[in-house]
């Protein structure tokens, strides 16, 4: 049932191309220019009326929320807020009629989502969820939302729910900046076009496998490792980091690259690897100075790269190599080698990859 892999977590980093594209289709025509999610039609005023947006998740599925409040902030124009579920529900949040909620969750049931998810409908929010699995409690407890088409995730370290959940809320926007007027059709459609080819695309990202399991090798004895990304990588930093740390036990931390100097930069000698997201983007000179600082402090630098990328290259002790995107979409793709190389660190470390300690699929707990 692994399919030939050695482990569900590898099955299911492999499958992205294909259950991305399952998320969309039927969704997305980007030929006659349409984005269509059945969940949404009905409730597009809602979004496009709402004062705020206000993003609950735990775990991963924040992550994708925290992509999500930049794609939304930048394409549809509405103020994001993305909050830990745990933290949300016991803070008294300010929230009302006028607030428009997105509850993420692969499992549908994580314990402090649903709570918070209670806890808005009762103060009056619309509540819209992005689950995976088909009548969860969440799916039920939300008052419309979108599935990812992930299929079943085993592996305790969720990454295809992650690329299908930003496939989703990156839909979601395109549909509300198309209604709400905030994106030319000129850019719609660039961006139709471009999610349409994320899955070959995340293919050709993953060919660059045995290049990871060689930098894997080189770093699998690292105590400590800083993930470093700006914009819409940063959230694709903590990712990253958060992937090595649950599978590999090997304590790592991801930072907006500019937050170092106020602080993580003092961890830098030339013991520390750091991962910096240093894709071709608005920010490519400044990751390129941020690199230039930790180099100056002998830190190794393990850099995910445009195609092409001849700068950061030649600066960068191991380079992973991403296909170009528009820059919102290049979490999807910024993301897979990060997922690679947290795998064959592990299985070279010789940890349970697909069920690591201390650690539960679903934390229906709080
Ligand atoms: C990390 C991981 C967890 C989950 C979190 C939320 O790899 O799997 O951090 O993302 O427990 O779970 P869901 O998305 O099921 O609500």
């Amino acid at each position: 049932e692994k399919g030939g892999y050695d482990h569900f977590m590898l099955k299911e980093i492999y499958e992205q191309p294909s259950v991305i594209k399952d998320t969309y289709r039927g969704r997305l025509l980007a030929d006659q220019g349409i984005v269509r999610l059945g969940g949404l039609e009905n409730y597009i005023e809602k979004f496009t009326n709402a004062q705020r947006i206000i993003i609950v998740a735990c775990g991963t599925s924040w992550h994708a929320g925290l992509v999500a409040e930049y794609i939304f902030e930048d394409l549809v124009r509405i103020p994001v807020e993305v909050e830990y579920a745990s933290e949300f529900r016991y803070r008294n949040p300010i929230i009302s009629e006028k607030d428009v909620v997105i509850a993420i969750s692969q499992s549908g049931e994580t314990a402090d989502t649903l709570a918070a998810i209670k806890l808005a409908k009762s103060k009056g929010a619309f509540v819209y969820g992005v689950c995976n699995v088909v009548g969860s409690s969440i799916s039920r407890e939300t008052h419309s939302g979108t599935y990812t088409h992930a299929g079943p995730e085993i592996g305790v370290a969720s990454t295809k729910a992650f690329t299908t959940q930003i496939t989703v809320l990156a839909m979601i926007a395109l549909r509300l900046a198309k209604a709400k007027g905030t994106i030319s059709q000129s850019d719609f459609m660039l961006y139709l076009r471009a999610l349409e080819l994320i899955p070959n695309q995340v293919e050709e990202a993953l060919k660059t496998d045995d290049k990871i399991t060689e930098i894997s090798a080189a770093f699998k004895d690292a105590r400590n490792f800083l993930y470093l990304g700006r914009g819409y990588n940063f959230p694709v930093a903590l990712e990253g980091a958060l992937k090595l740390k649950e599978i590999s036990y090997i304590h790592a931390e991801g930072y907006p690259a500019a937050e170092m100097k106020h602080g993580p930069i003092a961890l830098i000698d030339e013991q520390m690897p750091v991962v910096v997201i240093a894709i071709k983007s608005d920010h490519y000179d400044k990751v390129v100075s941020n690199i230039q600082e930790i180099k100056a402090r002998k830190g190794k630098i393990i850099a995910v790269v445009s195609k092409g990328d001849t700068v950061v290259k030649e600066m960068a002790d191991y380079v992973m190599e991403v296909p170009h995107t528009m820059e919102a979409l290049t979490p999807l793709l910024t993301t897979i080698p990060l997922q690679l190389l947290s795998y064959h660190i592990a299985v070279m470390l010789n940890r349970n990859v697909d069920q690591p300690r201390n650690l539960a699929k679903s934390v229906t707990v709080e």
